[in-house]
Protein backbone atom coordinates (compact mmCIF):
# COMPACT_ATOMS: atom_id res chain seq x y z
CA UNK A 1 0.00 0.00 0.00
CA UNK A 2 1.37 3.10 -0.71
CA UNK A 3 1.28 5.45 2.28
CA UNK A 4 2.25 9.25 2.21
CA UNK A 5 4.42 10.83 0.00
CA UNK A 6 4.99 13.60 2.08
CA UNK A 7 6.90 13.42 5.61
CA UNK A 8 6.77 16.58 7.75
CA UNK A 9 8.29 17.27 10.94
CA UNK A 10 5.53 18.37 13.56
CA UNK A 11 5.29 19.28 17.48
CA UNK A 12 2.69 18.90 19.73
CA UNK A 13 3.78 18.24 23.07
CA UNK A 14 5.26 14.48 22.84
CA UNK A 15 7.60 13.60 25.26
CA UNK A 16 11.87 13.68 25.00
CA UNK A 17 13.43 11.40 22.08
CA UNK A 18 9.57 11.04 19.88
CA UNK A 19 8.42 13.99 18.86
CA UNK A 20 10.65 14.75 15.51
CA UNK A 21 10.60 11.05 14.75
CA UNK A 22 7.06 10.83 13.69
CA UNK A 23 5.35 11.79 9.83
CA UNK A 24 2.68 14.14 9.66
CA UNK A 25 -1.14 12.03 9.35
CA UNK A 26 -0.21 9.75 6.45
CA UNK A 27 -2.26 11.29 2.93
CA UNK A 28 -3.03 7.43 1.62
CA UNK A 29 -3.57 6.42 -1.63
CA UNK A 30 -4.86 3.21 -1.87
CA UNK A 31 -6.31 1.13 -4.85
CA UNK A 32 -8.18 -1.96 -5.12
CA UNK A 33 -5.61 -4.79 -4.30
CA UNK A 34 -3.91 -2.84 -2.12
CA UNK A 35 -3.09 -4.87 1.84
CA UNK A 36 -2.51 -3.50 5.13
CA UNK A 37 1.04 -3.55 6.54
CA UNK A 38 0.34 -4.44 9.90
CA UNK A 39 2.86 -4.34 12.67
CA UNK A 40 2.06 -5.56 16.09
CA UNK A 41 2.72 -3.18 19.12
CA UNK A 42 3.02 -6.61 21.93
CA UNK A 43 3.61 -10.15 21.65
CA UNK A 44 2.04 -11.39 24.58
CA UNK A 45 -0.46 -13.52 24.81
CA UNK A 46 -3.65 -11.01 23.24
CA UNK A 47 -1.36 -10.07 20.39
CA UNK A 48 -0.69 -13.54 19.26
CA UNK A 49 -4.55 -13.96 19.24
CA UNK A 50 -4.79 -11.13 17.22
CA UNK A 51 -2.20 -11.67 15.04
CA UNK A 52 -3.71 -15.30 14.28
CA UNK A 53 -7.02 -13.42 13.21
CA UNK A 54 -4.97 -10.86 11.06
CA UNK A 55 -3.05 -13.38 9.52
CA UNK A 56 -5.89 -15.13 7.74
CA UNK A 57 -6.90 -11.87 6.02
CA UNK A 58 -5.37 -11.93 2.29
CA UNK A 59 -5.43 -8.58 2.88
CA UNK A 60 -3.03 -8.24 5.86
CA UNK A 61 0.61 -8.61 5.45
CA UNK A 62 2.24 -8.95 9.21
CA UNK A 63 5.48 -7.21 8.78
CA UNK A 64 6.92 -6.19 11.99
CA UNK A 65 6.83 -6.83 15.61
CA UNK A 66 7.64 -5.31 19.16
CA UNK A 67 8.18 -6.42 22.71
CA UNK A 68 10.57 -4.92 25.26
CA UNK A 69 11.02 -9.11 26.18
CA UNK A 70 13.12 -10.51 23.46
CA UNK A 71 11.72 -13.82 24.55
CA UNK A 72 8.27 -12.74 23.69
CA UNK A 73 9.36 -11.21 20.07
CA UNK A 74 11.18 -14.06 19.63
CA UNK A 75 8.53 -16.97 20.38
CA UNK A 76 6.05 -14.82 17.88
CA UNK A 77 8.28 -14.47 15.16
CA UNK A 78 8.90 -18.41 15.81
CA UNK A 79 5.30 -18.42 14.10
CA UNK A 80 5.64 -15.61 11.44
CA UNK A 81 8.72 -16.40 10.52
CA UNK A 82 8.35 -14.49 7.20
CA UNK A 83 8.65 -10.99 9.51
CA UNK A 84 11.31 -9.06 8.96
CA UNK A 85 11.17 -5.92 11.36
CA UNK A 86 11.37 -6.67 15.48
CA UNK A 87 11.74 -4.33 17.74
CA UNK A 88 12.10 -3.66 21.59
CA UNK A 89 11.39 0.12 21.31
CA UNK A 90 7.72 1.07 19.76
CA UNK A 91 8.37 4.32 18.66
CA UNK A 92 11.02 2.69 16.63
CA UNK A 93 8.26 0.62 14.85
CA UNK A 94 6.45 3.51 14.40
CA UNK A 95 9.11 4.94 12.74
CA UNK A 96 8.96 2.82 10.02
CA UNK A 97 6.82 4.70 6.71
CA UNK A 98 5.81 0.94 5.34
CA UNK A 99 3.88 0.00 8.24
CA UNK A 100 0.34 0.96 8.11
CA UNK A 101 -1.33 0.31 10.67
CA UNK A 102 -0.76 -1.48 14.44
CA UNK A 103 -2.41 -3.49 17.17
CA UNK A 104 -1.97 -2.06 20.20
CA UNK A 105 -2.36 -5.00 23.05
CA UNK A 106 0.47 -4.22 25.97
CA UNK A 107 -0.61 -3.83 29.50
CA UNK A 108 -2.97 -1.52 30.02
CA UNK A 109 -1.13 1.21 31.19
CA UNK A 110 0.80 1.42 27.91
CA UNK A 111 -2.53 1.39 26.01
CA UNK A 112 -3.23 5.17 25.02
CA UNK A 113 0.48 6.62 24.77
CA UNK A 114 1.08 3.77 22.33
CA UNK A 115 -2.19 4.31 20.61
CA UNK A 116 -1.63 8.12 20.41
CA UNK A 117 1.63 8.19 19.15
CA UNK A 118 1.04 5.91 16.56
CA UNK A 119 -1.82 7.56 15.55
CA UNK A 120 0.25 10.94 15.54
CA UNK A 121 2.99 8.31 13.10
CA UNK A 122 0.14 8.11 10.81
CA UNK A 123 -0.72 4.65 11.90
CA UNK A 124 -4.21 3.51 11.78
CA UNK A 125 -4.82 1.18 15.73
CA UNK A 126 -6.36 -0.97 16.52
CA UNK A 127 -6.33 -0.84 20.51
CA UNK A 128 -6.80 -3.39 23.43
CA UNK A 129 -9.75 -2.79 25.94
CA UNK A 130 -10.02 -1.07 28.31
CA UNK A 131 -8.82 2.05 26.25
CA UNK A 132 -7.50 3.70 28.99
CA UNK A 133 -6.14 3.18 32.43
CA UNK A 134 -7.08 6.51 33.46
CA UNK A 135 -9.62 8.77 32.42
CA UNK A 136 -7.44 11.61 31.06
CA UNK A 137 -5.55 9.36 28.63
CA UNK A 138 -8.57 8.35 27.37
CA UNK A 139 -9.95 11.88 26.15
CA UNK A 140 -6.33 12.20 25.02
CA UNK A 141 -6.23 9.68 22.61
CA UNK A 142 -9.79 10.56 21.42
CA UNK A 143 -8.40 14.27 20.31
CA UNK A 144 -4.94 12.43 19.27
CA UNK A 145 -7.54 10.14 16.61
CA UNK A 146 -9.47 13.40 15.76
CA UNK A 147 -6.49 15.52 15.26
CA UNK A 148 -4.74 12.81 12.78
CA UNK A 149 -7.51 11.65 11.30
CA UNK A 150 -7.18 8.22 11.76
CA UNK A 151 -8.72 4.70 12.32
CA UNK A 152 -8.98 3.99 15.72
CA UNK A 153 -11.13 0.38 16.69
CA UNK A 154 -10.93 -0.87 20.02
CA UNK A 155 -10.86 -4.16 21.50
CA UNK A 156 -14.55 -4.35 22.54
CA UNK A 157 -15.26 -7.25 20.25
CA UNK A 158 -19.02 -8.33 21.36
CA UNK A 159 -19.56 -4.90 19.33
CA UNK A 160 -19.04 -6.61 16.30
CA UNK A 161 -21.85 -10.14 16.92
CA UNK A 162 -24.82 -8.98 14.91
CA UNK A 163 -26.84 -10.52 17.29
CA UNK A 164 -26.48 -7.28 19.04
CA UNK A 165 -28.30 -4.84 16.27
CA UNK A 166 -31.51 -8.22 16.86
CA UNK A 167 -31.14 -7.55 20.57
CA UNK A 168 -31.60 -3.90 20.52
CA UNK A 169 -34.41 -3.93 18.36
CA UNK A 170 -36.25 -6.38 20.22
CA UNK A 171 -35.50 -3.94 23.58
CA UNK A 172 -35.93 -0.47 22.03
CA UNK A 173 -38.28 -0.82 18.68
CA UNK A 174 -40.37 -3.50 19.33
CA UNK A 175 -40.20 -2.60 23.06
CA UNK A 176 -41.03 -6.21 23.33
CA UNK A 177 -40.93 -6.83 26.95
CA UNK A 178 -41.86 -2.88 27.61
CA UNK A 179 -39.67 0.13 28.83
CA UNK A 180 -36.61 -0.76 30.52
CA UNK A 181 -36.46 -0.05 34.07
CA UNK A 182 -32.75 -0.73 35.58
CA UNK A 183 -30.02 -2.99 34.51
CA UNK A 184 -27.81 -5.51 36.21
CA UNK A 185 -23.81 -6.31 35.04
CA UNK A 186 -22.22 -9.86 36.44
CA UNK A 187 -18.77 -11.24 36.14
CA UNK A 188 -18.70 -13.95 38.89
CA UNK A 189 -15.95 -15.95 37.98
CA UNK A 190 -12.61 -16.97 40.55
CA UNK A 191 -9.08 -16.26 39.84
CA UNK A 192 -5.82 -17.67 41.94
CA UNK A 193 -3.72 -15.44 43.97
CA UNK A 194 -1.06 -13.92 42.18
CA UNK A 195 1.70 -14.77 45.01
CA UNK A 196 2.94 -13.37 47.91
CA UNK A 197 6.69 -12.21 48.12
CA UNK A 198 9.53 -10.81 50.54
CA UNK A 199 11.70 -10.27 47.43
CA UNK A 200 10.31 -8.16 44.55
CA UNK A 201 9.96 -10.21 41.51
CA UNK A 202 13.22 -10.78 39.38
CA UNK A 203 13.30 -9.12 35.95
CA UNK A 204 13.84 -11.70 33.20
CA UNK A 205 17.13 -10.68 31.26
CA UNK A 206 15.23 -10.81 28.21
CA UNK A 207 13.47 -7.35 29.49
CA UNK A 208 14.00 -3.41 28.50
CA UNK A 209 12.51 -2.47 31.94
CA UNK A 210 12.15 1.13 30.64
CA UNK A 211 10.06 0.34 27.95
CA UNK A 212 8.06 -2.14 29.71
CA UNK A 213 7.39 0.27 32.05
CA UNK A 214 6.81 3.30 29.65
CA UNK A 215 4.79 5.80 31.80
CA UNK A 216 4.14 3.61 34.72
CA UNK A 217 6.58 4.13 38.05
CA UNK A 218 9.53 2.19 39.20
CA UNK A 219 8.25 0.81 41.84
CA UNK A 220 9.17 -3.01 42.95
CA UNK A 221 7.55 -5.56 41.44
CA UNK A 222 5.72 -8.27 43.97
CA UNK A 223 4.26 -11.31 42.22
CA UNK A 224 5.38 -14.41 40.69
CA UNK A 225 5.06 -13.52 37.43
CA UNK A 226 5.78 -10.79 35.41
CA UNK A 227 3.50 -10.72 32.34
CA UNK A 228 -0.54 -11.03 32.84
CA UNK A 229 -0.58 -10.14 36.34
CA UNK A 230 0.08 -6.72 35.69
CA UNK A 231 -3.45 -6.16 36.03
CA UNK A 232 -3.66 -6.51 39.76
CA UNK A 233 -1.24 -3.67 40.37
CA UNK A 234 -2.87 0.35 40.07
CA UNK A 235 0.36 1.11 38.66
CA UNK A 236 -0.07 -1.13 35.27
CA UNK A 237 -3.98 -2.20 35.43
CA UNK A 238 -6.77 -1.84 35.94
CA UNK A 239 -8.07 -4.75 37.86
CA UNK A 240 -11.32 -7.51 36.96
CA UNK A 241 -12.94 -3.91 36.39
CA UNK A 242 -10.73 -2.82 33.33
CA UNK A 243 -10.47 -6.66 32.15
CA UNK A 244 -13.72 -8.67 32.26
CA UNK A 245 -16.11 -5.52 33.43
CA UNK A 246 -15.52 -3.57 30.24
CA UNK A 247 -16.10 -6.18 27.82
CA UNK A 248 -19.86 -6.66 30.00
CA UNK A 249 -20.52 -3.20 30.54
CA UNK A 250 -19.89 -2.21 27.06
CA UNK A 251 -22.46 -5.20 26.22
CA UNK A 252 -24.45 -3.18 28.66
CA UNK A 253 -24.33 0.55 27.42
CA UNK A 254 -24.82 -0.70 23.87
CA UNK A 255 -27.58 -2.53 24.11
CA UNK A 256 -29.75 -1.28 27.45
CA UNK A 257 -27.87 2.35 27.56
CA UNK A 258 -27.96 2.92 23.51
CA UNK A 259 -24.49 4.67 24.04
CA UNK A 260 -26.78 7.82 25.04
CA UNK A 261 -24.58 8.07 28.62
CA UNK A 262 -21.06 8.71 28.05
CA UNK A 263 -20.20 9.55 31.66
CA UNK A 264 -22.96 8.08 34.85
CA UNK A 265 -23.78 11.53 37.00
CA UNK A 266 -23.29 10.06 40.01
CA UNK A 267 -22.06 6.42 41.58
CA UNK A 268 -20.63 4.72 44.88
CA UNK A 269 -18.59 1.68 45.10
CA UNK A 270 -16.67 -0.53 47.12
CA UNK A 271 -15.03 -3.84 47.30
CA UNK A 272 -12.34 -5.70 49.25
CA UNK A 273 -9.44 -8.14 48.09
CA UNK A 274 -9.91 -10.49 50.85
CA UNK A 275 -8.89 -13.97 51.09
CA UNK A 276 -6.30 -13.89 48.68
CA UNK A 277 -2.95 -13.36 51.13
CA UNK A 278 -0.89 -12.46 47.88
CA UNK A 279 0.78 -8.37 46.42
CA UNK A 280 -2.67 -7.94 44.38
CA UNK A 281 -4.01 -4.38 45.19
CA UNK A 282 -7.26 -4.54 42.64
CA UNK A 283 -10.34 -5.59 44.40
CA UNK A 284 -11.13 -9.31 44.40
CA UNK A 285 -15.05 -8.39 45.05
CA UNK A 286 -16.07 -5.12 43.99
CA UNK A 287 -19.52 -3.80 43.93
CA UNK A 288 -20.81 -0.09 41.78
CA UNK A 289 -24.22 1.40 41.45
CA UNK A 290 -23.68 4.01 38.68
CA UNK A 291 -26.41 6.44 38.70
CA UNK A 292 -26.40 7.08 34.86
CA UNK A 293 -29.45 9.60 34.41
CA UNK A 294 -31.64 6.95 33.03
CA UNK A 295 -31.84 3.77 33.27
CA UNK A 296 -29.87 2.84 37.05
CA UNK A 297 -26.98 0.41 36.55
CA UNK A 298 -25.53 -2.11 39.24
CA UNK A 299 -22.36 -4.22 38.80
CA UNK A 300 -21.22 -6.72 40.70
CA UNK A 301 -17.83 -8.16 39.86
CA UNK A 302 -16.39 -11.03 42.30
CA UNK A 303 -13.09 -13.19 40.94
CA UNK A 304 -12.91 -14.57 44.56
CA UNK A 305 -14.57 -18.11 45.03
CA UNK A 306 -16.62 -19.27 47.93
CA UNK A 307 -14.73 -21.45 50.50
CA UNK A 308 -14.56 -25.12 49.17
CA UNK A 309 -16.42 -23.67 46.05
CA UNK A 310 -15.72 -22.99 42.36
CA UNK A 311 -18.97 -20.41 41.97
CA UNK A 312 -17.68 -16.74 42.84
CA UNK A 313 -20.74 -15.47 44.15
CA UNK A 314 -24.44 -15.99 43.88
CA UNK A 315 -26.01 -14.30 41.04
CA UNK A 316 -29.30 -14.08 39.13
CA UNK A 317 -28.46 -14.37 35.30
CA UNK A 318 -25.35 -15.62 33.21
CA UNK A 319 -21.58 -15.33 35.45
CA UNK A 320 -20.26 -13.07 32.64
CA UNK A 321 -23.33 -10.65 31.60
CA UNK A 322 -26.24 -8.23 31.78
CA UNK A 323 -29.59 -8.39 33.00
CA UNK A 324 -31.72 -5.87 31.55
CA UNK A 325 -35.24 -5.71 33.73
CA UNK A 326 -38.26 -4.50 31.88
CA UNK A 327 -41.63 -3.95 32.65
CA UNK A 328 -42.85 -7.16 31.30
CA UNK A 329 -39.57 -9.42 31.79
CA UNK A 330 -35.70 -9.25 31.38
CA UNK A 331 -33.26 -9.97 29.29
CA UNK A 332 -30.14 -11.87 29.95
CA UNK A 333 -27.29 -11.45 27.53
CA UNK A 334 -23.60 -12.65 27.63
CA UNK A 335 -21.16 -13.48 25.03
CA UNK A 336 -22.57 -14.72 22.46
CA UNK A 337 -26.02 -15.38 23.47
CA UNK A 338 -29.01 -13.86 25.19
CA UNK A 339 -32.38 -14.76 26.21
CA UNK A 340 -35.49 -12.73 26.35
CA UNK A 341 -38.17 -14.06 29.54
CA UNK A 342 -41.80 -12.91 30.13
CA UNK A 343 -42.85 -11.66 33.21
CA UNK A 344 -43.91 -14.96 33.92
CA UNK A 345 -39.87 -16.16 33.79
CA UNK A 346 -41.08 -18.15 30.89
CA UNK A 347 -38.05 -17.98 27.64
CA UNK A 348 -39.80 -15.64 24.67
CA UNK A 349 -37.01 -15.35 22.79
CA UNK A 350 -33.56 -16.79 22.42
CA UNK A 351 -30.77 -15.17 20.59
CA UNK A 352 -27.81 -16.84 18.85
CA UNK A 353 -24.50 -14.78 18.20
CA UNK A 354 -20.63 -15.27 18.50
CA UNK A 355 -17.73 -13.95 20.60
CA UNK A 356 -17.74 -11.00 16.90
CA UNK A 357 -13.69 -11.70 16.88
CA UNK A 358 -12.92 -11.94 13.44
CA UNK A 359 -15.57 -10.09 12.29
CA UNK A 360 -14.42 -7.22 14.63
CA UNK A 361 -10.97 -7.82 13.27
CA UNK A 362 -12.10 -7.51 9.94
CA UNK A 363 -14.20 -4.33 10.48
CA UNK A 364 -11.01 -2.31 11.47
CA UNK A 365 -9.40 -3.45 8.49
CA UNK A 366 -12.28 -2.67 6.05
CA UNK A 367 -12.24 0.71 7.64
CA UNK A 368 -8.35 1.01 7.51
CA UNK A 369 -8.81 0.60 3.73
CA UNK A 370 -11.75 2.55 3.41
CA UNK A 371 -10.08 5.17 5.98
CA UNK A 372 -13.37 5.43 6.69
CA UNK A 373 -13.79 5.60 10.92
CA UNK A 374 -17.87 5.65 10.51
CA UNK A 375 -18.08 2.23 10.14
CA UNK A 376 -16.01 1.20 12.68
CA UNK A 377 -17.96 -1.16 15.40
CA UNK A 378 -16.14 0.24 18.64
CA UNK A 379 -14.44 3.44 17.53
CA UNK A 380 -12.19 4.98 20.23
CA UNK A 381 -14.92 7.34 21.81
CA UNK A 382 -17.08 4.62 22.17
CA UNK A 383 -14.12 2.75 23.83
CA UNK A 384 -13.33 5.49 25.83
CA UNK A 385 -16.76 5.82 27.59
CA UNK A 386 -17.03 2.48 28.43
CA UNK A 387 -13.59 2.78 29.32
CA UNK A 388 -14.35 5.93 31.70
CA UNK A 389 -17.09 4.10 33.29
CA UNK A 390 -14.32 1.30 34.31
CA UNK A 391 -12.27 4.26 35.26
CA UNK A 392 -14.56 5.54 37.43
CA UNK A 393 -15.94 2.58 39.28
CA UNK A 394 -12.24 1.85 40.25
CA UNK A 395 -11.55 5.62 41.51
CA UNK A 396 -14.35 5.22 43.73
CA UNK A 397 -13.15 2.04 45.24
CA UNK A 398 -10.10 3.56 45.42
CA UNK A 399 -11.54 6.91 47.73
CA UNK A 400 -13.06 4.26 49.65
CA UNK A 401 -13.38 4.26 53.54
CA UNK A 402 -13.83 1.13 55.62
CA UNK A 403 -17.05 -0.01 55.73
CA UNK A 404 -19.00 0.87 59.32
CA UNK A 405 -22.35 0.35 60.43
CA UNK A 406 -23.46 3.36 59.52
CA UNK A 407 -21.84 3.51 56.24
CA UNK A 408 -23.34 -0.07 55.28
CA UNK A 409 -26.61 1.31 55.77
CA UNK A 410 -26.25 4.05 53.60
CA UNK A 411 -24.63 1.97 50.78
CA UNK A 412 -27.46 -0.55 50.82
CA UNK A 413 -30.12 2.60 50.21
CA UNK A 414 -27.78 4.49 47.79
CA UNK A 415 -29.24 2.67 44.45
CA UNK A 416 -32.37 5.02 43.36
CA UNK A 417 -34.79 3.08 41.24
CA UNK A 418 -32.65 -0.52 41.53
CA UNK A 419 -32.99 -1.15 45.18
CA UNK A 420 -33.86 -4.49 44.68
CA UNK A 421 -30.82 -5.57 42.11
CA UNK A 422 -28.66 -3.47 44.25
CA UNK A 423 -29.02 -5.67 47.66
CA UNK A 424 -28.93 -8.69 45.89
CA UNK A 425 -25.39 -7.47 44.22
CA UNK A 426 -24.51 -6.32 48.03
CA UNK A 427 -25.69 -9.95 49.51
CA UNK A 428 -24.32 -11.90 47.21
CA UNK A 429 -21.17 -10.03 48.41
CA UNK A 430 -21.58 -10.42 51.33
CA UNK A 431 -22.80 -14.48 51.74
CA UNK A 432 -18.92 -14.97 49.36
CA UNK A 433 -16.88 -13.48 52.50
CA UNK A 434 -18.81 -14.87 55.12
CA UNK A 435 -17.35 -18.62 53.70
CA UNK A 436 -14.46 -17.03 54.06
CA UNK A 437 -15.58 -16.01 57.60
CA UNK A 438 -14.77 -12.31 56.92
CA UNK A 439 -17.48 -9.85 57.70
CA UNK A 440 -19.03 -6.82 55.33
CA UNK A 441 -18.37 -4.61 58.24
CA UNK A 442 -14.69 -4.74 58.41
CA UNK A 443 -12.10 -2.32 58.06
CA UNK A 444 -10.60 -4.02 54.71
CA UNK A 445 -13.93 -3.67 52.98
CA UNK A 446 -13.96 -0.28 51.22
CA UNK A 447 -17.30 1.74 50.64
CA UNK A 448 -17.22 5.29 48.65
CA UNK A 449 -19.30 8.07 49.49
CA UNK A 450 -21.93 9.00 46.32
CA UNK A 451 -19.12 10.88 44.01
CA UNK A 452 -20.72 13.12 41.49
CA UNK A 453 -19.25 13.37 38.34
CA UNK A 454 -19.34 17.14 35.99
CA UNK A 455 -19.20 15.90 32.60
CA UNK A 456 -18.45 19.28 31.09
CA UNK A 457 -15.72 20.00 33.64
CA UNK A 458 -14.77 15.72 33.27
CA UNK A 459 -13.78 16.73 37.04
CA UNK A 460 -15.79 14.75 40.67
CA UNK A 461 -17.30 17.59 42.00
CA UNK A 462 -18.69 17.47 45.70
CA UNK A 463 -17.87 14.92 48.88
CA UNK A 464 -14.65 13.68 48.28
CA UNK A 465 -13.88 15.15 44.45
CA UNK A 466 -10.50 16.14 45.36
CA UNK A 467 -9.20 12.44 46.22
CA UNK A 468 -11.52 11.30 43.07
CA UNK A 469 -9.73 13.78 40.68
CA UNK A 470 -6.48 12.61 41.80
CA UNK A 471 -7.16 9.87 40.41
CA UNK A 472 -7.97 11.15 36.74
CA UNK A 473 -4.57 11.67 35.61
CA UNK A 474 -1.77 9.46 36.39
CA UNK A 475 1.83 9.99 38.10
CA UNK A 476 3.52 9.78 35.21
CA UNK A 477 7.78 8.77 35.32
CA UNK A 478 9.26 11.32 33.82
CA UNK A 479 8.78 13.16 30.32
CA UNK A 480 9.95 10.43 27.74
CA UNK A 481 6.75 8.75 28.53
CA UNK A 482 4.44 11.52 29.66
CA UNK A 483 1.01 11.56 27.60
CA UNK A 484 1.03 14.09 25.22
CA UNK A 485 -2.04 16.86 24.95
CA UNK A 486 -3.55 17.05 21.67
CA UNK A 487 -5.89 20.21 20.80
CA UNK A 488 -8.58 19.63 18.53
N1 LIG B 1 -10.42 -8.13 23.74
C1 LIG B 1 -10.20 -9.23 24.41
O1 LIG B 1 -10.99 -10.17 24.44
C2 LIG B 1 -8.90 -9.37 25.17
C3 LIG B 1 -8.47 -10.64 25.61
C4 LIG B 1 -7.29 -10.72 26.31
C5 LIG B 1 -6.55 -9.59 26.60
N2 LIG B 1 -6.99 -8.37 26.18
C6 LIG B 1 -6.22 -7.14 26.48
O2 LIG B 1 -4.97 -7.22 25.80
C7 LIG B 1 -3.97 -6.60 26.58
C8 LIG B 1 -2.80 -7.57 26.73
O3 LIG B 1 -3.20 -8.67 27.50
P1 LIG B 1 -2.34 -10.03 27.51
O4 LIG B 1 -3.21 -11.04 28.12
O5 LIG B 1 -1.78 -10.27 26.17
O6 LIG B 1 -1.17 -9.64 28.53
P2 LIG B 1 0.34 -10.11 28.45
O7 LIG B 1 1.00 -9.71 29.72
O8 LIG B 1 0.40 -11.54 28.04
O9 LIG B 1 0.95 -9.28 27.24
C9 LIG B 1 1.28 -7.93 27.32
C10 LIG B 1 2.54 -7.76 26.50
O10 LIG B 1 2.77 -6.38 26.25
C11 LIG B 1 4.16 -6.20 26.26
N3 LIG B 1 4.50 -4.80 26.38
C12 LIG B 1 4.61 -4.01 27.49
N4 LIG B 1 5.01 -2.78 27.14
C13 LIG B 1 5.15 -2.79 25.79
C14 LIG B 1 5.58 -1.80 24.85
N5 LIG B 1 5.94 -0.59 25.23
N6 LIG B 1 5.65 -2.14 23.54
C15 LIG B 1 5.30 -3.40 23.13
N7 LIG B 1 4.89 -4.36 23.99
C16 LIG B 1 4.82 -4.05 25.30
C17 LIG B 1 4.61 -7.06 27.43
O11 LIG B 1 6.01 -7.28 27.44
C18 LIG B 1 3.80 -8.31 27.19
O12 LIG B 1 4.46 -9.21 26.33
C19 LIG B 1 -4.61 -6.20 27.90
O13 LIG B 1 -4.88 -4.84 27.92
C20 LIG B 1 -5.88 -7.01 27.95
O14 LIG B 1 -6.90 -6.35 28.67
C21 LIG B 1 -8.13 -8.25 25.46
Amino acid sequence: MTRMNRRQFIGVGLGVGVASFFPAPAQIARGANEKVRLGSISCGGRANELLSGFKSFPDVDIVALCDPDTARVDATKAKYDYVQKTFTDCRKLLDDKDIDAVIVATCDHWHCLAAAWAMQAGKDVYVEKPLAHNIYEGIQVVNAARKFKRVCQVGMQQRSDLMQAEIKKFLHEDKAIGEIKMARVNHYMPRNPIGKTDNPLELPATLDKNMWLGPAEDVELHRNALHYDWHWAWNTGTGEMGNWGVHVLDDCRNNVLLDCVEFPKRLIAGGVRAAYNDDGETPNIHFVYFDSGSIPVVLGVSTLAMKNSKSAGDHPGPGSGYIAYCEGGRLEGQRGSAKAFDADGKVIKEFKGNSGQREHQRNFIDAVLSQDSSILNAEVAIGKATSEWCNMANIAFRCGKPMTEESAATVAQAAQGAEQIWGEVLESAQKTLKTHDISMINSDVMVSDMLSFDAEKRQFVGPDAEKANSFIKRKYRNAEFTMPEFDV
